[in-house]
């Protein structure tokens, strides 16, 4: 087992991405910490994986705070951190409300800094970590539709690597993967026809999977990448190419 012992925050941890990871965690013997917006999926999620499940919506700071003072006080350490939470609201550029905007970047930026911050302090007290962020193919490439969507996960990119930089000489990594077209409920919503045609566009002529994610954020995580920081790794099965 990679992680045997090691406490892992996962949040958005009962969606597509995430419970893959959360299940491939706990096999590899973390203890996990679901964290999610609705409380009866938390639980569910926990359940499976032997671990514990906090409701939580990350754009609240004062929840995030809660979630982390809950994981201290039940395992009084944290080793690592996944910013896996996210959503997409789509408009055009001239259509996107305000509420659109908002929403997409005080879960997807906002969510990863609060987040990121309470954590942190635990683990410079521990002289060890590791930060992995989800941002997206389209944080460096734009796409049709995506303005807040495309704005947020660039930022995520930025905070990667900033925070690199910031905590590098602490002991704590921070990394980022950019998920191409992965198969789960986010993409569920989009047509056949731009599912097919997407396709056309992958080298290797598949959509992913979650746990082609989840198994990057294993890596991550483990021994085997601590020369790895301020990276942003694509996981997209040749798209960006
Ligand atoms: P998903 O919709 O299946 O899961 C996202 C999870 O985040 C859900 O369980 C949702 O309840 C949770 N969440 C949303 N807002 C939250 C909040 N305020 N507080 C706490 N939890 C919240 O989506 P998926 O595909 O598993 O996405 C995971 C991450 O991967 C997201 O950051 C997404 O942007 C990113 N990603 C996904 C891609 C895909 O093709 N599916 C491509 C690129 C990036």
């Amino acid at each position: 087992m990679k992680l045997a012992g090691k406490v892992v925050i996962i949040t958005g941890g009962a969606g597509g991405i995430g419970k893959e990871a959360s299940v491939i965690f706990a096999n590899e013997g973390a203890h996990v910490v679901v964290v999610d917006r609705d409380p009866q999926q938390v639980d569910k999620v926990a359940n499976e994986v032997n671990g514990l499940g906090l409701a939580v919506d990350v754009s609240n700071r004062e929840q995030v705070d809660w979630m982390v003072s809950e994981v201290i006080n039940r395992y009084g350490k944290i080793d690592v951190l996944i910013n896996n939470a996210g959503i997409t609201m789509d408009a055009t550029l001239v259509k996107m409300t305000q509420e659109q905007w908002d929403r997409v970047i005080s879960i997807n930026q906002t969510g990863v800094f609060h987040c990121t911050q309470a954590v942190v302090p635990h683990m410079i007290r521990e002289g060890a970590g590791r930060i992995i962020n989800t941002s997206s193919i389209v944080g460096r490439m734009g796409n049709f539709g995506q303005t807040n969507y495309a704005a947020s996960k660039a930022a995520v990119i930025a905070m990667t690597q900033t925070w690199a930089k910031e905590l590098g000489r602490k002991g704590i990594l921070v990394n980022a993967v950019a998920p191409g077209f992965i198969v789960t409920p986010m993409t569920d919503k989009m047509p056949e026809s731009v599912l097919q045609g997407m396709k056309e566009k992958i080298a290797l002529r598949r959509l992913g999977q979650p746990r082609d994610v989840a198994n990057v954020y294993v890596f991550l995580a483990s021994d085997e990448a601590s020369y790895i920081n301020g990276a942003v790794i694509p996981v997209d099965g040749g798209l960006s190419i």
